[in-house]
């Protein structure tokens, strides 16, 4: 089917806009609708290139508001959706919960109910629900993996909110038939993240000469994948995953917080012409995280197995290619950190010290 009309949520935050990008450039005969409420994490600059692409179309919004949704998908007559829209940062979410619930639960069953009234029972759709690793909570064991058959297990008020979202469109596909994917990923990190998030927080306190916080001990362990990756899994499942599947995304890359913080301050020595060393010299362990899930690590073979997906980037030129991008582009960096951004690092991080 060419005439598709896609509707993707949360394409002006970081994971949507690269998402938003390759469906553009790689589908010309789609039709790609980017819903965004531009909250603190929105932002249009992330997908400024694409203003002249005819098959590119933005729409202001908020999922939350079910007579808007239903709107939209009787003007438009969305074929697909691939859901990003979220509320995604755990440390936001132990400050306000209720925020996650709104957006992440009730947003998502307002997009589910719009496709079941839109769809009925029509077969040739999609709704694609974008989720996390962290609703399986946290692994202790070494030799221990998430895969798409692990338990449920979510521990911060973000994971819990994902979780429940999954649920959600489970329970659509079972009670409704509502043709559904999910997919749960580890790590993002690339162009355009949010500078609440480790990696560009990290990039921009290390320019700017600032201390680097690090929560507890820094030993707690993520998967890192590239985020242009994580976007052409979405495109892979989006073609070719099976109805009512969830697949498991990751990089196959497993970092201690502290290593992967010494590896970031020595390419940016390099990148800044500083001298080695003075960039760690910025570390500053801080009071952990409340309830912070102590590793993350994807199994990801299934997606790689049955759909011919695989990383194609190792973490230290992932990690590379970002910061030239976070170099590139101070502008961007600039804007964000110049307004309401200064008020949430003090309140974030006043009580750390
Ligand atoms: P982000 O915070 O960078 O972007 C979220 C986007 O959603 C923003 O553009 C924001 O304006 C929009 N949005 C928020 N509330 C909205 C609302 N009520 N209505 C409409 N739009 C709204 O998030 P991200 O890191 O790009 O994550 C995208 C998705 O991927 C989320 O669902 C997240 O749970 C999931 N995910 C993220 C990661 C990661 O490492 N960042 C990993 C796995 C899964
Ligand atoms: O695993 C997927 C998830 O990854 C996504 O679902 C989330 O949307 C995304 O935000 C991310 O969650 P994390 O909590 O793992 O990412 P964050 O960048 O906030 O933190 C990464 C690690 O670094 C975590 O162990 C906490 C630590 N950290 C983070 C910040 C912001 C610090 O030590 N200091 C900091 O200032």
């Amino acid at each position: 089917m060419t005439n598709k009309k896609i509707l993707i949520t949360g394409g002006a935050g970081f994971i949507g806009s690269h998402v938003v990008r390759l469906f553009i450039e790689k589908y010309p005969s789609y039709q790609i609708y980017n819903l965004d409420m531009l909250t603190y994490a929105g932002n249009l600059a992330n997908n400024s290139d694409l203003n002249d692409k005819p098959n590119y179309h933005f729409i202001k919004g908020d999922i939350n508001d079910s007579d808007f949704i239903d709107g939209i998908f009787n003007d438009f007559g969305f074929t697909d959706v691939i859901h990003l829209a979220a509320e995604s940062h755990v440390d936001r979410s132990i400050t306000d919960p209720l925020a996650f619930i709104k957006t992440n639960i009730i947003g998502t069953v307002n997009l589910l109910n719009a496709s079941r009234k839109l769809w009925k029972t029509e077969p040739n759709h999609l709704f694609y629900h974008v989720s996390t690793d962290e609703v399986y909570g946290s692994l202790h064991n070494e030799n221990e993996f998430f895969t798409e058959t692990t338990s449920y297990d979510p521990q911060s008020p973000y994971s819990a909110s994902k979780a429940a979202s999954d649920h959600f469109v489970r329970a659509f596909h079972n009670t409704y038939k509502i043709p559904c994917v999910i997919s749960n990923c580890s790590n993002n990190y690339g162009p355009n993240q949010f500078p609440e998030k480790l990696i560009p927080l990290f990039i921009n306190n290390i320019l700017t000469k600032k201390p680097l916080p690090v929560y507890g001990k820094g030993e707690n362990v993520r998967d890192w994948l590239y985020v242009k990756d994580h976007a052409i899994a979405i495109d892979v499942i989006f073609h070719n995953g099976k109805l009512g599947e969830t697949y498991n995304i990751g990089g196959f890359n497993e970092w201690h917080n502290i290593e992967l913080i010494h590896l970031l301050c020595k390419v940016m020595d390099k990148k800044l012409n500083r001298k080695e060393g003075e960039s760690a010299q910025l570390i500053s362990y801080v009071t952990d995280r409340a309830g912070h899930d102590l590793r993350y690590a994807i199994d990801a073979q299934k997606v790689m197995n049955e759909l011919g997906w695989k990383p194609s980037l190792q973490f230290e030129e992932g990690l590379e290619i970002t910061v030239d991008w976070y170099l590139a582009n101070a502008e961007w960096m600039q804007n964000i950190t110049s307004g309401e951004y200064q008020k949430y690092y003090d309140e974030m991080y006043a009580n750390r010290a």
